[in-house]
């Protein structure tokens, strides 16, 4: 076999075993969070996301628009993602923790949380601006523009411990 035969193997081979990984991180929900992530002396995230918008994000879909995939959509990570994927993850929770994190299955353990590097191999994502623009955007009927700097300070969640 020549080098470039061998390349195109391995790049299929890396490519297929990625695929497979990423199947594996299911969405736990902000429950599964809350049991670590809702201590004052570390930023409270759990009661910081309840009391902000992203949680109340189903509250504003009224009658049969709660049950629209045109707007669950962007109101509700639940109906957004596979159904094979959900563990436990509820639709009440609107927007949860993992359509900014991602899928907590693999990176909720302490052992693997205390690594920031364990955890993003293992589906963390520390969201930037491209994230919150999958919701953010004129496909939104109430689209108010976005502007990611003051966006992020109203929903800020820092551990102040860090
Ligand atoms: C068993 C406890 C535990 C659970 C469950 C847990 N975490 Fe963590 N998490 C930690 C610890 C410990 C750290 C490292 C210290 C810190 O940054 O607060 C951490 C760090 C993080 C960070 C910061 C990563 C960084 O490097 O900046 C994010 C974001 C995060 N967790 C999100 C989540 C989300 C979302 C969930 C639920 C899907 C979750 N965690 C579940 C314990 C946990
Ligand atoms: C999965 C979709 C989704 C993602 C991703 C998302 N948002 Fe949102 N966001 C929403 C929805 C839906 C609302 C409206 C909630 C409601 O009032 O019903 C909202 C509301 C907000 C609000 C309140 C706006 C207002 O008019 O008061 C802020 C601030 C915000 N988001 C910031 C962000 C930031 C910053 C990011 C990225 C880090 C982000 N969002 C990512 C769906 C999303
Ligand atoms: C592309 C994502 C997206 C879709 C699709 C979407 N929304 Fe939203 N919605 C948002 C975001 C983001 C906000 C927050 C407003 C902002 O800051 O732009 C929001 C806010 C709202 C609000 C609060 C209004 C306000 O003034 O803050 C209502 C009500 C709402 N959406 C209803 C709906 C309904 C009904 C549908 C389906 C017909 C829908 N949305 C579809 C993303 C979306
Ligand atoms: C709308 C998007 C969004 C949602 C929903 C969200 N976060 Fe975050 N989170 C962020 C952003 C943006 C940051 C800052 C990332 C960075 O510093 O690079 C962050 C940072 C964090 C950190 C690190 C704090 C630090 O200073 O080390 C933790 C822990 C965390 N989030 C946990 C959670 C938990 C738990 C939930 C749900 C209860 C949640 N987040 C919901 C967007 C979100």
């Amino acid at each position: 076999m020549n080098r470039k035969k061998i390349m195109i193997l391995l790049s299929m081979a890396i490519f297929i075993c990625t695929t497979v990984t990423a199947q594996d991180f299911k969405y736990i929900g902000a429950s599964k969070c809350k049991m670590c992530h809702n201590k004052a002396d570390k930023g409270a995230q759990y009661k910081a996301w309840l009391d902000g918008p992203h949680a109340k994000a189903m509250e504003s879909l009224k009658g049969d628009e709660a049950k629209d995939p045109k707007c669950l959509k962007c109101h509700s990570t639940a109906a957004a993602v596979d159904a094979g994927l959900i563990a436990t993850l509820t639709a009440a929770e609107g927007v949860s923790c993992e359509s900014c994190h991602g899928p907590g299955s693999m990176y909720k353990k302490k052992t693997i949380m205390l690594s920031q590097e364990k955890s993003l191999a293992n589906g963390l994502i520390l969201p930037d601006e491209k994230v919150c623009k999958t919701c953010h955007n004129e496909e939104s009927p109430n689209y108010k523009g976005f502007n990611f700097k003051e966006y992020s300070a109203k929903i800020a969640h820092p551990n102040p411990a860090k």
